[in-house]
């Protein structure tokens, strides 16, 4: 008897891939990658660039340095080789500029909220958060373990409710400082309190915050007059404000040192490369040296946001960099988008599921390095294509 043959390989397993694909269309919601050239021309107001430095030879040209000394990569995760003596270094600058005990340097931002977040709940736990954070820390409360309470957009009252009738000994508030789609800040200063008279830590994600808020870009933590309290933790990300690559935690000492022993997206994954590492560190002292390029970005957003308010838009007032613009529909968003490139302009377009509320938009960001007739053009650009 002959021996069966192999079996072979069917073509249908990923047919359901189809119906999904047909259906976001049908719903406007197919995303696109458009790989951006070099020397573009164009006016950058989608990316998170948010003081110009990604391409400023101080920080671009530490990276090249560092990548020749170090290596392209850093061979390894942080507890193995992949901690360079640029990574300490940086670590301790982080920490000594917005005045936290300790930080630790991940190979991502959304890597830093995942371990954050999963290191310091867990089953014990409770968390209680704004509905609308980031993707990353919502991913970190699924992968906890802990009971997770959402709790509507900036809703403090309801946020004590959830901590006060909680079920598990210990919690955890988790929001953004500035909400990424919105660009409008947490009431960190009621939210503090509503932790301290429930005994919960508070974790703030302050991607946004970072380099444009606070005293010299301090970030919204320090603001608040929240860094170095023993009861809050801080994540960063080193991709935006400074024009790297990377994320870091910042806080009391001891919750550094459990992040090193437990959190899983440091110790399996490998460390963040040197050249990105010695980049975030190079835009550290740009910052230092240039205290007042936070208060540009501050003025550019406003700039953006009364004119597109002055030109009838439903327009946010930002808090930070962000400015967001409602658009009618996911289609009329891409094609608003998409028109504003073409004339030389490019935007964000958030739409479902990037929106919390369902409202696509386009999405603004200021940088620092823009000129008030940068915005002025830019801003005709936007309302030439807007839908009719
Ligand atoms: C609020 C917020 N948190 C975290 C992240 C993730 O940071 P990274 O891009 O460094 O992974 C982002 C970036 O998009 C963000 O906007």
């Amino acid at each position: 008897m002959n021996a069966p043959g192999p079996v072979p390989a069917p073509d249908h397993v990923f047919d359901w891939l189809d119906t999904e694909a047909d259906k976001r269309a049908a719903a406007g919601l197919v995303r696109r990658l458009r790989p951006r050239r070099a020397d573009t021309g164009e006016v950058d107001l989608a990316g998170n660039d948010y003081l110009g430095l990604a391409r400023d030879k101080r920080v671009a040209g530490a990276t090249a340095a560092a990548a020749l000394r170090w290596g392209a990569g850093s061979t390894g995760s942080r507890l193995v080789t992949g901690s360079t003596e640029l990574h300490a270094e940086l670590e301790h600058e982080l920490a000594r500029f917005c005045g936290a005990q300790a930080a630790l340097v991940f190979s991502s931002g959304f890597a830093a909220n995942l371990g954050a977040v999963t290191a310091l709940s867990g089953s014990e736990s409770a968390i209680v958060t704004d509905k609308y954070i980031h993707a990353s820390l919502i991913e970190g409360c699924r992968l906890s373990r802990a009971d997770v309470a959402a709790i509507a957009h900036s809703d403090v009252a309801a946020i004590k409710h959830a901590l006060a009738t909680r079920r598990k000994p210990r919690a955890l508030v988790v929001t953004d400082s500035v909400f990424s789609v919105d660009g409008d800040l947490a009431k960190l200063g009621e939210l503090t309190e509503a932790c301290r008279a429930h005994g919960a830590a508070l974790l703030v994600d302050d991607a946004h915050g970072f380099g444009v808020l606070g005293e010299g870009g301090r970030g919204a933590v320090h603001q608040a007059g929240l860094s170095g309290a023993p009861d809050v933790v801080t994540t960063i990300t080193l991709s935006k404000s400074l024009g790297a690559q990377g994320g870091a935690v910042l806080g009391p000492r001891r919750v550094i040192k459990h992040l090193v022993d437990t959190a899983r997206s440091f110790i399996f994954d490998t460390a963040l490369a040197p050249g990105s590492a010695a980049a975030a560190l190079a835009a550290l002292n740009v910052l230092r040296a240039e205290p007042e390029l936070p208060g540009k970005v501050l003025a550019v957003a406003s700039r953006l946001s009364e004119q597109l308010a002055e030109a009838g838009f439903t327009v946010s007032t930002p808090d930070a960099a962000v400015v967001s613009v409602q658009a009618p529909s996911p289609e009329k968003a891409v094609a608003w988008a998409e028109s504003c490139a073409e004339h030389g302009v490019r935007v964000g377009c958030f739409r479902p599921p990037s929106v919390p509320d369902g409202i696509s938009r386009l999405r603004l960001t200021a940088r620092a390095d823009l000129t008030e007739s940068d915005v002025d053009a830019a801003v005709k650009v936007i309302v030439d294509c807007a839908p009719r």
